[in-house]
């Protein structure tokens, strides 16, 4: 499998790049770790929007969902939950459809629309993704790091070296584009503490600085999760889920 990466979503390429490919989102502080953990704990659905307007009227037309999010790492104003995936146990999330915006987490996802397939990927489900893809033959997949605010952002780099690793314990380099292969040295590097190391990014310091630090070493945890996440239509799902629509 030839793997590409992006270090920010800005940098995505267009549609017709994308015709062919996987791609794998990751935005691991905090909403690709988050929608994980959601999913993880029953919810059914999660529908990602760019803005808080979109999301607050597709929260409206779909009675009984859950309108979630944050700017500035904050629960927006009227909002249900925030982005900490803490908030998402089994007992808010279960059964439910959750309407979701975030600053670059969404903005990743809708960059990436045109790709056969889209995935979340976190630290939680490095190991699912990566089995995923390799069991799925795909012979293409592009990573794109959501990147913090156009920003090359660590904690997402980290993350898709993780999913690499477990791709390809043993890469061939030819099969890794250069940002891919230096992702993968990133982790390999920073794996024996991720923790440290989501703690030392920038967002990793933001989070701690409004209190958020509990966050930071929840979504520092490697191969937790077992969910893969997959956008069908407008709704991210588990890759198992009977609604999950496969494009391959
Ligand atoms: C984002 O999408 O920018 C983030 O997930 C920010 C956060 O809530 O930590």
């Amino acid at each position: 499998m030839r793997i590409e990466l992006t270090w920010t979503s800005l940098a995505v390429p267009a549609a017709d790049f994308l015709a062919g490919r996987a791609v794998v989102a990751i935005d691991a502080l905090r909403a690709t770790s988050t929608i994980v953990t959601a999913l993880a704990n029953g919810a059914e659905r999660i529908v990602p929007k760019r803005s808080v307007e979109e999301a607050r009227a597709e929260a409206a037309s779909r009675p009984g969902s859950i309108l979630s999010g944050e700017r500035f790492g904050l629960k927006v104003d009227r909002f249900d939950l925030g982005n900490s995936p803490l908030e998402y146990t089994p007992g808010a999330v279960a059964g439910k459809t959750i309407v979701m915006t975030t600053t670059n987490g969404t903005q990743a996802l809708a960059a990436s629309a045109g790709a056969d397939e889209i995935l979340c990927g976190a630290l939680l489900n490095a190991r699912a993704v990566a089995s995923h893809l390799r069991a799925s033959g795909r012979e293409r997949t592009l990573i794109v790091c959501a990147g913090t605010d156009g920003e090359f952002s660590l904690d997402d780099a980290v993350t898709a070296g993780a999913i690499i690793d477990r791709i390809a314990p043993v890469p061939d380099v030819d099969s890794l584009s250069d940002s891919a292969l230096a992702a993968l040295i990133l982790f390999r590097s920073l794996e024996s503490d991720l923790h440290s190391a989501f703690l030392s990014s920038t967002h990793g310091r933001r989070l701690l600085e409004i209190g958020l630090g509990n966050d930071v070493g929840y979504c520092a945890s490697v191969d937790t999760h077992d969910v893969v996440p997959v956008l069908a239509g407008d709704a991210i799902v588990p890759i198992d889920s009977p609604v999950a629509t496969r494009h391959d």
